[in-house]
């Protein structure tokens, strides 16, 4: 599939957070590119994912083309030295009472007194939702110099960008984690190596309900500026 470069804003004066963008042939010709639009849709798209969690997602899930689609944004994320760090692995229905079980074992070993119910409860967890996976990262793959930290953040990228391709396909999604995640019965039904930890589950499917959106933080609350003979100033 041919790759449409996302257009690019051009330096445009001095000051401006730009300013130092090299000025070379393919930067000319992105000036000639004055839209505001794809800004706006990305915007749009960023600010229309929300949380939906596994229990307000039906059928239907994605198609298998769009379930690519998915998963192909992935491949789009930053990796530091292109360790591809992070897997996907999918649950498929036919798989799901194996987790179930895994779910209900790992409860039961945390705390031997839960009651069937609550067993049931865990078991039921399995069963959420059109499409389930399980996104793993491994601690050492490739070059040992890329610290988990940077894995993680690449893991992270990688699943936001899944996240808004189901979202621009009108889907709902969800992570979740939990404390099965690193119970011995789910590293061994994944298959997991010792480097490696199960990070969250990606859950997705159509929006049966939604709960109302959330009010986000101000840019201003988490960003701040190193001025020179000043230090770290609030705000930008
Ligand atoms: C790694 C990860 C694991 C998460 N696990 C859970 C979870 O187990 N249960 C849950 O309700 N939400 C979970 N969340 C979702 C957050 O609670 C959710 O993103 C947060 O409430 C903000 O909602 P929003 O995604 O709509 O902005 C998880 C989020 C991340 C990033």
């Amino acid at each position: 599939m041919a790759v449409i470069p996302w257009p690019v804003k051009p330096a445009r004066h001095p000051g401006s957070v730009a300013a130092s963008a090299p000025r070379d042939a393919a930067a000319s010709r992105v000036a000639a590119a004055p839209s505001d639009e794809p800004a706006a849709m990305a915007a749009a798209l960023i600010q229309s994912r929300q949380t939906i969690l596994p229990k307000r997602l039906g059928a239907p899930g994605p198609t298998g083309a769009e379930l690519a689609q998915i998963l192909g944004a992935a491949a789009h994320a930053p990796d530091h030295g292109q360790l591809v760090p992070w897997r996907f692995v999918l649950v498929p229905a036919p798989a799901r009472p194996a987790l179930a079980e895994v779910f209900a074992q790992a409860l039961l070993e945390r705390d031997p007194e839960a009651s069937p119910e609550q067993a049931e409860q865990a078991r039921e967890k399995a069963h959420r939702s059109p499409v389930l996976l399980l996104a793993v990262v491994d601690a050492q793959r490739g070059d040992p110099e890329v610290d988990l930290a940077e894995r993680m953040v690449s893991a992270g990228c990688a699943v936001q960008n899944m996240l808004l391709m189901a979202t621009a396909q009108g889907y709902g999604s969800a992570l979740t984690s939990g404390k099965a995640l690193k119970a011995a019965g789910l590293r061994a039904l994944f298959q997991l190596l010792p480097s490696e930890q199960a990070v969250c589950f990606i859950s997705i499917g159509t929006v049966v309900s939604r709960k109302a959106v959330r009010v986000r933080p101000a840019a201003s609350s988490y960003v701040s500026t190193l001025q020179p003979g000043r230090g770290v100033v609030p705000g930008f």
